[in-house]
């Protein structure tokens, strides 16, 4: 659990009167004011230090699933998790939080559940367009590059509650932190919208943006699936490249011809297609 100011936000107490709110409507950081009012979040859930924000969302899982869709969030993640058993390391000025939906609410089928990490790739492209001319692309599965380096990773939880079921969708986006002193091979293959630009840019405007555009973009694939992605490969990183991807089991070459209806990678393997359901890319 974290440290330093935190609290709970909901939409109905947003003029911030309840006695036992111990949260600054304006932190150090995020007017959760304005998120309240911007968005149709029901719960902000803020701590200004954080080990993992979806560790949190998990974590408080009974309390989120009636306050749904809801936001935690924080200034400060020591201890970013990233898939499989990778860690996602944010420095001051980065953006870190997850956000939280109903599994019944969220509007989803089952079989379009696997393609949240792409509606949300798809929602973040956007909004970091809205901020920069900067070339920015989705990365199948679910990562989104600035000049061909990451920006941002997401990472997609499922938990059962007593009551149901939560869907978490934690998005890390580096916004003005800067990678620039990192080790050679992470400054090579990440970025930032400061490294990749030269501004310093509004953490509460990015985030709201950014959630705004999560929940049109879970609109367009639960009802206009085939236009959703249309989009997608029209912002598709790989698409032409010839990839490498590790399924778990083996690894799948061929040249990226997109990404099918079903949210797969389709590879053109010297006239035979095959289509990878999921997993790491490792060569592009
Ligand atoms: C990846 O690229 O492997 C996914 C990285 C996901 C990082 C975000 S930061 C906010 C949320 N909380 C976490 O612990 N992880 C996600």
């Amino acid at each position: 659990m974290g440290s330093g100011p935190s609290g709970s936000l909901h939409r109905r107490e947003a003029d911030f009167t309840r006695p036992d709110f111990k949260c600054e409507p304006v932190t150090r950081v995020f007017d959760l004011q304005r998120i309240a009012q911007q968005t149709q979040l029901q719960h902000i859930e803020y701590h200004e230090t954080l080990d993992s924000t979806n560790k949190l969302a998990a974590g408080l899982a009974d309390q989120l699933l009636p306050v749904c869709p809801a936001l935690v969030l924080t200034a400060s993640q020591t201890a970013g998790r990233g898939r499989g058993s990778n860690n996602w390391l944010a420095t001051e000025g980065a953006l870190t939080f997850s956000v939280v939906y109903d599994r019944k609410t969220i509007g989803l089928s089952p079989q379009r559940l696997p393609q949240l990490s792409l509606a949300a790739g798809v929602a973040v492209r956007q909004a970091i367009c809205e901020r920069t001319d900067r070339p920015c692309l989705v990365k199948w599965p679910n990562d989104v590059l600035v000049n061909e380096q990451k920006i941002c990773g997401i990472l997609t939880e499922q938990h059962r509650t007593s009551g149901g079921e939560i869907i978490v969708v934690g998005i890390g986006i580096n916004v003005n932190n800067s990678l620039t002193a990192t080790a050679v091979d992470f400054r090579t293959s990440a970025t930032s919208l400061y490294d990749a630009t030269g501004q310093l840019f509004d953490l509460t405007d990015t985030l709201i943006a950014t959630v705004n555009q999560l929940n049109a973009s879970i609109r367009l694939l639960s009802d206009r699936p085939r236009e959703f992605f249309a989009k997608l490969n029209r912002f598709s990183q790989l698409n032409g490249r010839d990839v490498e991807i590790d399924d778990g089991t083996r690894t799948i070459t061929g040249r990226c011809l997109g990404v099918d209806d079903d949210g797969r990678l389709l590879l053109d393997q010297g006239g035979a297609h095959a289509r990878v359901i999921a997993g790491t890319v490792v060569r592009w």
